[in-house]
């Protein structure tokens, strides 16, 4: 049986830091989840495809194939066979997952690849509904948050120095609004699972988030 630790929360809260790091501690293999969500936005960012017309968006979905593959233990995201792990990292490709996140064929069409990977491996999964939806048996859970100002500048100075970089306000305006639109859509909102433990990194320093969420996943196993 593999272990299944889910990771979930809010945009910036620190989680695929937190999770990569603790995952090549322990030997694991993390999965973004986020990054699947990305990739449709991607192809429907590139290919005039309108994200806020699901009729359009489910449309594209039978002609493309997402794929996670890990390459020395680190996640790419391919797209038809094309390594797009880059390019789904600007704010533009953040916004529109958020809203085809909340495409009930999108998650469906998304679900069977996160539960195949969490059959096969061990793994730290991140997102938003692994703890609720994926990984509802998973062996831990965790509900990893901070204040939408910390977050905000973990998120800017990350995009700082890169062409287009937003403003502080931006970023934060930004994942206001993607707080609100991920926690009250109707198909898997972002929320505490029951079992899950909350760990609030707004006072954490990077490091100590790691060794927190490192101790916790090392007394479960
Ligand atoms: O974790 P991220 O910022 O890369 O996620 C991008 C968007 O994808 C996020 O705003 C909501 C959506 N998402 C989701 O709905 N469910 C997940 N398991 C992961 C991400």
């Amino acid at each position: 049986m593999s272990i299944n630790i889910a990771i979930d929360g809010p945009a910036g809260a620190g989680k695929s830091t937190i999770a990569r790091r603790a995952a090549a501690e322990l030997g694991f293999i993390y999965v973004d989840t986020g990054a699947l969500y990305r990739s449709v936005a991607y192809h429907c960012i590139s290919n005039g495809v309108d994200i806020n017309a699901p009729e359009q968006v489910e449309g594209i979905l039978s002609g493309i194939t997402p794929e996670l593959r890990f390459i020395d233990g680190v996640q790419h995201v391919f797209l038809n066979g094309e390594d797009v792990s880059d390019r789904i990292r600007t704010p533009e490709v953040s916004m529109g997952a958020s809203k085809v996140s909340a495409i009930p064929a999108v998650r469906a069409f998304l679900f069977d690849l996160q539960k195949k990977i969490s059959r096969e491996n061990n793994i730290i999964m991140d997102g938003r509904d692994i703890g609720t939806v994926v990984l509802p048996n998973a062996d831990l859970k965790i509900f990893l948050t901070a204040s939408p100002e910390a977050r905000a500048d973990r998120r800017y100075r990350e995009l700082m120095g890169k062409p287009d970089a937003p403003s502080y306000e931006q970023v934060l305006a930004d994942i206001i609004k993607r707080d609100r639109d991920d926690s009250t859509r109707e198909i898997a909102p972002l929320k505490q699972a029951e079992d899950a433990v909350l760990c609030d990194t707004t006072e954490l320093s990077l490091e100590e988030s790691v060794e927190k969420i490192i101790r916790m996943i090392k007394e479960i196993l």
